[in-house]
């Protein structure tokens, strides 16, 4: 069932399950007090509507427009708490919880806007107006639990922090997000705030702070993890830099590799990584690198997007055609107009939408056209309509074939270059369809100077990442290597903690009072 489904489908039915399994075990143990981001979203136009439309009409709208917008929330695994009237109430931090409840709250927010956009214009012709979307949304302790009769209980949440949300969505404006305090303190890094006059709300004895979310950074300046301005040398992982450096080296003499590099949150991983790509330069390697987001998971394919906008130069905030032009100039210095057709050979490919197997990788028995279109889907560029011409005819999994033939063709070419280092960050967070893709590269660490890194927490039970891990273990020849990041030793905590009190400003004035 799941090969015939796609791994995407299969996995998003998988997730459905596990959200259900964990909202009937929290309805059913006792309440407790959680951190929670709670969001209320009103949909504005919706009365004007009912007075003129036909009830079946608005019901059948009404309800189009909530399927969109859970979708959204649905995306980024933050739960429905009910509909009340023409307004959604959702929570993000239960009963789920993630270390960026806020951080979503607010992505889902903006894209449940751009979503209704896509909505109006859809419906244009059978809405009398357009319809407009405005939200509060708090983040704080709320109790949480079955709440109800003993006959019907649903899962919900109570408490200030909710009440807050609702006011604040009573105060915000057709087309506003207004975020109390402690959600702009949790996500200041990753959005852009107005910050407002303090309001008086009922309840409340002091005016409280309000600020308006503006938009996303596209990227965000710095860490986002761990203090700013507090760094130290690396200290220890003397044995585990070794055999990553001498993974690169034997990259540099033309063999590829595959390395998990596994460890908790905040062992040092990306800080390896980091001081590994440090040596790069020298070896005259290319590097280029993808990492998960933590509210990414759903999303198709994004991990290999941003590898592949990386790999191309490719700024972030792109549009669409911008990204597809950058790729139409990179593909055509990659892949010939043409090809001097075999005999028989491509138009049975074209028939089928399978390339054999040996082309999959070659770059010089595909064309420019055999690559472009399946790219420029993957990295949601449009389509030329010689492009959509092949991509139409295609089923799903054929089109998905296609795009991961078509990557590895593409970064079999440029590693044949010079020596190339995939990395890939944070793919505990990683999506179905981008792991399937790195799943399909790793063959190339067999024949290409192509060194693939990945970067993950130790994987959890019946996480996708998991199965991942457990799929890259079958490869033969034992091709994959596991480097295991286990903490510190107590004298090398000691050191680190002494050289981040050392760059501590007042610390180092103290020190250098007393060694004076
Ligand atoms: N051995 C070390 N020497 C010096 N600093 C370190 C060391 N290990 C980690 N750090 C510092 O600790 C912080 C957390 O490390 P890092 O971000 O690399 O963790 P991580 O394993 O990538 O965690 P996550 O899974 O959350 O991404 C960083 O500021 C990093 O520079
Ligand atoms: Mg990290």
């Amino acid at each position: 069932c799941r090969s015939a489904l796609g791994e995407s489908v299969y996995q998003t039915a998988l997730q459905a399950l596990r959200r259900q399994e964990h909202l009937l075990r929290a309805q059913s143990a006792a309440a407790e007090r959680k951190q929670v981001t709670v969001m209320f979203a009103d949909i504005s136009g919706f009365t004007a509507m009912s007075e003129t439309l036909d009830p079946e009409d608005v019901r059948s709208l009404i309800n189009a427009c909530f399927e969109l917008l859970g979708a959204v929330i649905n995306r980024y695994d933050g739960y429905i708490d009910k509909f009340i009237g023409d307004e959604i109430m959702a929570l993000f931090g239960a009963p789920i919880a993630h270390e960026n409840d806020p951080e979503r709250a607010l992505r889902a927010a903006l894209d449940m806007m751009a979503a209704l956009q896509t909505f109006n214009s859809q419906y244009r012709n059978r809405l009398p107006r357009p319809l407009a979307l405005h939200f509060g949304i708090n983040t704080g302790l709320v109790i949480a639990g079955g709440i109800g009769t003993a006959a019907r209980q649903d899962y919900s949440v109570m408490g200030d922090t909710v009440n807050l949300a609702a006011r604040l969505e009573g105060l915000s404006e057709s087309g506003q997000i207004l975020v109390g305090q402690n959600t702009y303190r949790f996500a200041a890094p990753f959005f852009e705030f107005k910050t407002l006059e303090p309001v008086k709300v009922k309840g409340k004895a002091k005016p409280v702070q309000v600020y308006r979310l503006l938009k996303a950074k596209v990227a965000v300046a710095g860490q986002a993890r761990g203090l700013k301005g507090l760094a130290s040398p690396l200290v220890g992982r003397n044995e585990e830099l070794a055999q990553l450096k001498g993974a690169l080296k034997r990259l540099q003499a033309g063999q590829g590799s595959l390395i998990s590099l596994i460890g908790e949150a905040g062992l040092g991983k990306t800080r390896l990584m980091a001081d590994l790509k440090a040596a790069a330069p020298e070896l005259e390697i290319q590097w280029a690198s993808g990492r998960g987001l933590s509210y990414g998971e759903n999303a198709g394919y994004l991990v290999a997007r941003r590898l592949f906008f990386n790999l191309m130069n490719i700024p972030l905030e792109a549009t669409p055609v911008e990204v597809g032009k950058i790729l139409q100039t990179e593909l055509r210095r990659i892949f010939p107009a043409n090809l001097r057709p075999e005999p028989g050979a491509r138009d049975q490919r074209q028939k089928t939408g399978n390339a054999p197997e040996n082309a999959a990788t070659d770059a010089e028995a595909l064309s420019f056209l055999d690559v472009y279109p399946y790219l420029a889907h993957l990295l949601n560029a449009p389509l030329t309509d010689k492009a959509a011409q092949r991509v139409k005819n295609l089923s799903g999994e054929a089109l998905n074939r296609r795009v991961l033939q078509s990557a590895a063709a593409y970064i079999a070419a440029i590693a044949q270059r010079a020596p190339l280092v995939l990395a890939f960050d944070d793919l505990h967070w990683a999506d179905p369809s981008s792991l399937e893709l790195i799943q399909q590269l790793t063959a190339l660490t067999r024949r290409s100077p192509l060194l693939i890194l990945l970067l993950y927490r130790p994987p959890r039970p019946q996480s996708r990442i998991r199965e991942f891990h457990a799929q890259l273990n079958q490869l033969p020849n034992k091709a994959h290597r596991v480097i295991h990041l286990s903490p510190l030793t107590q004298k090398e905590s000691t050191q680190l903690v002494e050289n981040l009190l050392l760059r501590c400003d007042e610390v180092s004035k103290i020190c250098k009072l007393v060694v004076a």
